[in-house]
C-alpha cells in the first residue's frame, strides 16, 4: 500500500559548480515562493538544508560518502562520483517525493565530517542542489524540472578571487591552483550534466567591452529546452524569431558599455532550445519594468512581478544584470510548473495513480 498517495511533492534539480551562486539563486526562489528559508529550527547548527512554508532545499554534499580524511586518504575529490552515495540520494530522494520523511546525513562544511542525520519531511517542492543531481540517472528521473548554472572560467576565477581573496585571505597563486586542481573532475563529472537540464543559465564574459578580463560586466544566457512538459520558455517581442535589441535610449538609462539583448532559437547538445540572452548592466532597476513589458510567457502573476522581485532583492550580487533577472525568471517558471504539476493530479482519478 501507498502511506502517501496525495503526495505531491514536487523535485527540483540545480547543478552547479561550488562558489557558483547556487545558494543566491535559492534565495531568490524562495522569495518567489512568498517566504524566505531558513535552518531547521532547533537542529545541527551546521546543517544545509533550508526550509520555508513549501520549499525545502536540500545540499547534494550531504551524500559525501567519504569525509575530507577519507577523500585526502582515496586522493578523490568531492566532485568525484566515488566520494558520493548516489544509491542512497536516490533512495531518499524517491521516499520524498512519494511522501515518506528521511533521515538525510549532514555533512558538516566546518568539520569536513558526517555529522549525525537529520529529519527531513516531504515538502511541497524540494530542492536538490549541489555538484550532482542530474549525475545517476535514478536521480534525475525523479526531476520534475532540472537547471545547470554554467559559469564560464573566466568569471568563475574573477568571483573566487573576489571571495577567497577578500574574505578568505587566499593568494591569487592558491586560488589558481585550487581551480587547476578541480578542472578535470569538474569537466568529467560536473560539467556533463549540462546536456540534460531543462534551463541553464550560461554566464561569460561581456561582449562590449573588448577584450575585458575584469568579470564585472557580464553576457549571460539564458537556455530554455523546448518539449519540455509544463514548462514554455520565455521570449522577446516574437516567438520564434530572432532578435537583436538594445533597449538603451528613451526608456532606459545606460551608461558605458550599455546593454544588449538577443533571442532566438539554437540548438544544445541535439536539443531545439531558446536562447534569452543579455549583455550589459542596469542603471536603475526601476526602470526594468521597461524591459519586461517586453519579454512574454513570464509566468508572472501580475503585471510587474519581476521587476517587483528584482528591487525587492536589489542588495543580492546579480541584480543589476542578467544573473539576476534570469534566476528570477527560472523562479516564477518554477512556481508555474509547481502549479501546474498540482493542478494535473488534482484532475487524476485516483484509480489512475502510479501504486
Ligand atoms: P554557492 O552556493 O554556489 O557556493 P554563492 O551563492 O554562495 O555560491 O555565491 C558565491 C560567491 O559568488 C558570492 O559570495 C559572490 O561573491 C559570488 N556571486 C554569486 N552570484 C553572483 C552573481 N550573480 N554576480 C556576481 N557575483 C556572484
Ligand atoms: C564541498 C564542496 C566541494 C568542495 C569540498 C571541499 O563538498 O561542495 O566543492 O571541494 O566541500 O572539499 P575538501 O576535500 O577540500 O574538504
Amino acid at each position: 500500500t501507498c502511506a502517501t498517495g496525495d503526495s505531491q511533492t514536487v523535485v527540483i534539480g540545480l547543478a552547479a559548480d561550488s562558489g557558483c551562486g547556487k545558494s543566491t539563486f535559492m534565495r531568490r526562489l524562495t522569495n518567489v515562493f512568498g517566504g524566505a528559508a531558513e535552518p531547521p529550527k532547533g537542529g545541527n547548527p551546521d546543517s544545509n538544508t533550508l526550509i520555508s512554508d513549501t520549499t525545502t532545499v536540500i545540499c547534494l554534499d550531504d551524500y559525501h560518502s567519504l569525509d575530507r580524511t577519507g577523500r585526502k586518504q582515496k586522493g578523490v575529490t568531492a566532485l568525484d562520483p566515488r566520494a558520493n552515495d548516489f544509491d542512497l540520494m536516490y533512495e531518499q530522494v524517491k521516499a520524498l517525493k512519494d511522501g515518506t520523511a528521511v533521515e538525510k546525513p549532514i555533512y558538516n562544511h566546518v568539520t569536513g565530517l558526517l555529522d549525525p542525520p537529520e529529519l527531513i519531511k516531504p515538502p511541497k517542492i524540494l530542492v536538490i542542489e549541489g555538484l550532482h543531481p542530474m549525475y545517476d540517472a535514478r536521480v534525475r528521473d525523479l526531476l520534475d524540472f532540472s537547471i545547470y548554472l554554467d559559469i564560464s572560467n573566466e568569471v568563475k576565477f574573477a568571483w573566487k578571487i573576489q571571495r577567497d581573496m577578500a574574505e578568505r585571505g587566499h593568494s591569487l597563486e592558491s586560488i589558481k591552483a585550487s581551480i587547476e586542481a578541480r578542472k578535470p573532475d569538474f569537466d568529467a563529472y560536473i560539467d556533463t550534466q549540462k546536456q540534460y537540464a531543462d534551463a541553464v543559465i550560461e554566464v561569460l564574459p561581456t561582449q562590449l567591452i573588448p577584450d575585458d578580463n575584469e568579470g564585472k560586466v557580464l553576457r549571460v544566457k539564458l537556455i530554455m529546452k523546448e518539449g519540455v512538459k509544463f514548462f514554455s520558455p520565455v521570449y522577446l517581442f516574437d516567438e520564434g524569431s530572432t532578435i537583436s535589441w538594445i533597449p538603451c535610449g528613451r526608456k532606459l538609462t545606460c551608461s558605458y558599455p550599455g546593454i544588449k539583448f538577443f533571442y532566438g532559437p539554437d540548438s544544445y547538445f541535439g536539443h531545439e532550445v531558446s536562447v534569452l540572452e543579455m549583455d550589459g548592466q542596469f542603471d536603475r532597476l526601476d526602470e526594468l519594468i521597461y524591459v519586461e513589458s517586453h519579454l512574454s510567457n513570464l509566468s508572472t502573476k501580475f503585471y510587474g512581478e519581476v521587476t517587483q522581485q528584482m528591487l525587492k532583492l536589489s542588495d543580492f550580487p546579480g541584480s543589476n544584470n542578467g544573473t539576476g533577472l534570469f534566476q528570477t525568471i527560472v523562479g516564477l517558471k518554477i512556481r508555474d510548473i509547481y502549479e501546474q504539476i498540482i493542478a494535473s493530479k488534482a484532475k487524476r482519478p485516483v484509480a489512475a495513480k502510479k501504486a
